[in-house]
């Protein structure tokens, strides 16, 4: 009976959209299931995905053209808080692919060691819809002509803020939502490019706050960390043979950066080997007669030559083998990206023309002016390490001041450990992260899904479930938690909602008339029912593992990859980006040399 109801409402919805919109319609990105997610069948998440149109040009374009198609997978929020919140995340590289957001750190799937994810409590779309976004187009499953490539930040902003208008077109009711930007690395560049290119758009959207993860912000201080933060934790003994050696080589690296005048640089080529001589000290002989170093994002760890922590973490081989299957892409409404999706594609990094963009170090201290941002940092990360990260802080000048001024650092602890330090001034939030690598999501999913919780200032008071129960205090301000007083006195309405979440819903609801709500309020429909008995059963346990390490490093090694990387990376990668320019034109996607590569501040 229902869902021939719901067939009957949803090609009446359809029908309609076709005649208004150039757009497609939302059913038509709904995913209903994945292969080999194991979900709860009781809370099926609430998937949709696909491509959107993003070139601002492509009006002007040539029929013929292929235009910039960015590609989102979003992830509604599966609880209700005391509001409604999307968050869109990015990965960075550049050429990296959000897929790392959603399917290692702070998405809702992790990998089961058979070819396939669990769905697992610690992601953000607990209680916040999350819009993984491929960008710049070519990154991920996002396509474009080769010849219509980004090469500017200016040129990426305009091309989030295209799809975003087309997002919007699709799903209206998101608009209204309080709405953040995330992402980590690279992101540290595109966040703050994005958030200014926002607040001055047109959209009309509450953007309500930026989050970034160990980002590359300021190269100016983050070249001359990885020595400070080599001595720190104890890779290095100041004045020892190794340290003047990497003091020496650091030395000549801050000399490049200083005679770079009129602009902040976003990189230094012959810069770009330095972590690796910083900590040379780390090379050795592994078990199997293979040279091994540093691993870049998690210093715990050692990674075989020339990978260096390119095979980190693990889960990197199972997603991409789960991504490049038929059933999935076809799932994912992935198929008009034509070839094997890759973590990284070089080909986006070498098109990015860094130099003649500003860094967004200087774009940071206006968008504090409006907006409150959180720079997050997990403390065994190399690459973009908590060390330049605060000294970058106490270096800029932001809503009147510089540095943090008088401010207390408070300690932050977690279920009952200590999580990392806490510290907010002026519209910008510090959070370091003890124990956590470049990826802190992927090592430490609870003690960061309570940070981007403070963060947006969700009521705990409000929460009930989930990541409700797990106690966290910031300074000796502490999480309410919610207490079951018994399952009798459970909240009558099945989703737990405020009378103003409902109106709020229902509003939604009619504004938009999009097929996709049409099958939402069946599901709910379906799903309170379902949720009311599970209910009853719930046991009370507390969500949280006390000890969320578990990051073996396996050293599975991809010897086509490692080769690759050496070739594009380090003080070669300023010569690569000459010899690339005249790209075949009306080339979909990427020539045959596009292949698996990460760089060294992807993610
Ligand atoms: C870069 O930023 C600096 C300082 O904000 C400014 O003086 C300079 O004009 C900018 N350069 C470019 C190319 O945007
Ligand atoms: C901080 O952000 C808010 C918006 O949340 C904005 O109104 C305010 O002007 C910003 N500046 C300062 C100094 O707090
Ligand atoms: C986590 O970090 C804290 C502070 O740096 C340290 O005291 C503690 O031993 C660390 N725990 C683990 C399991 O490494
Ligand atoms: C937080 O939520 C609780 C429970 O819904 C409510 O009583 C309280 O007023 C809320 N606090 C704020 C600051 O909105």
């Amino acid at each position: 009976m229902l869902p021939l109801l719901g067939f009957g409402l949803l090609s009446l919805v359809l029908s309609s959209y076709a005649a208004s919109l150039d757009v497609p319609p939302a059913a038509s990105f709904w995913v209903p299931s994945l292969p080999d997610i194991h979900q709860d069948p009781l809370h099926p998440l609430n998937i949709y995905a696909g491509h959107l149109s993003s070139d601002p040009h492509a009006s002007e374009a040539n029929p013929a053209d292929v235009t910039a198609h960015l590609y989102f997978v979003m992830v509604k929020n599966r609880r209700h808080a005391d509001k409604e919140r999307v968050m869109f995340w990015f990965n960075g590289g550049p050429g990296c692919s959000s897929f790392d957001g959603l399917m290692m750190e702070v998405g809702p799937w992790r990998m089961d060691g058979k070819g396939g994810f669990n769905v697992a409590e610690g992601g953000w779309e607990e209680y916040t819809t999350m819009v993984y976004v491929d960008q710049p187009a070519g990154t991920g499953f996002s396509y474009t002509s080769t010849n219509r490539y980004v090469h500017t930040l200016e040129e990426a902003s305009s091309q989030f803020i295209e799809f975003l208008r087309n997002f919007y077109r699709v799903f209206p009711e998101l608009k209204r939502m309080d709405t953040y930007l995330g992402g980590e690395s690279y992101a540290g560049q595109y966040i703050p490019y994005f958030a200014n290119a926002v607040l001055h758009s047109e959209l009309n959207i509450p953007l309500m706050g930026a989050a970034i993860g160990n980002g590359w912000i300021d190269a100016r201080r983050q070249y001359p960390s990885y020595l400070d933060f080599a001595v720190k934790v104890g890779i290095l003994e100041q004045n020892s043979d190794a340290w003047k050696e990497a003091k020496k080589r650091t030395d000549e690296c801050m000399a490049e950066v200083e005679a770079i005048t009129g602009m902040e640089p976003i990189s230094v080529p012959s810069c770009e080997g330095l972590l690796l001589d910083v900590t040379k000290i780390r090379e050795r002989d592994g078990p199997d007669g293979q040279k091994m170093c540093i691993n870049i994002y998690d210093v715990r760890y050692d990674d075989v030559q020339p990978a260096c922590g390119m095979n980190w973490p693990p889960d990197i081989k199972p997603v991409t083998d789960y991504l490049d299957r038929k059933d999935v892409v076809n799932a994912l409404h992935a198929q008009d990206h034509s070839q094997s999706w890759v973590e990284c594609r070089g080909r986006i990094h070498q098109e990015l023309h860094e130099r003649q963009s500003n860094s967004s170090i200087t774009v940071i201290p206006s968008v504090l002016e409006r907006i409150p941002v959180l720079i997050f940092a997990g403390d065994q990360d190399l690459i973009c390490n908590y060390v330049g990260l605060e000294s970058m802080i106490n270096a800029m000048t932001w809503n009147g001041e510089t540095g943090l001024g008088k401010v207390q650092t408070r300690s932050w602890s977690v279920a009952g450990t200590p999580a990392g330090t806490w510290v907010t001034s002026r519209n910008l939030t510090y959070a370091k992260i003890f124990n956590a690598s470049h990826m802190a999501p992927f090592n430490l999913p609870h003690v960061t899904h309570d940070m981007i919780l403070r963060f947006m200032g969700v009521n705990f008071s409000a929460i009930l479930e989930g990541s409700a129960r797990i106690p966290s205090s910031v300074g000796s301000d502490s999480k309410v938690v919610y207490q079951e007083a018994s399952t009798e006195t459970a909240a009558p309405v099945p989703t737990g909602k405020t009378p103003q979440q409902d109106k709020a819903m229902w509003e939604a609801y009619y504004n938009a008339g999009s097929a996709a709500l049409v099958l939402v309020i069946i599901f709910l429909v379906i799903g309170g029912c379902l949720w009311c008995r599970h209910r009853r059963r719930r046991n009370l346990q507390l969500p949280v593992n006390q000890d969320e390490e578990n990051i073996p490093l396996t050293m599975n090694q991809e010897h086509n990859e490692s080769k690759e990387f050496r070739s594009r990376k380090g003080k070669e990668k300023a010569t690569e980006v000459d010899e690339d320019e005249d790209s075949p034109i009306f080339n979909v996607g990427d020539s045959d040399d596009e292949d698996t590569y990460r760089d060294r501040r992807r993610d």
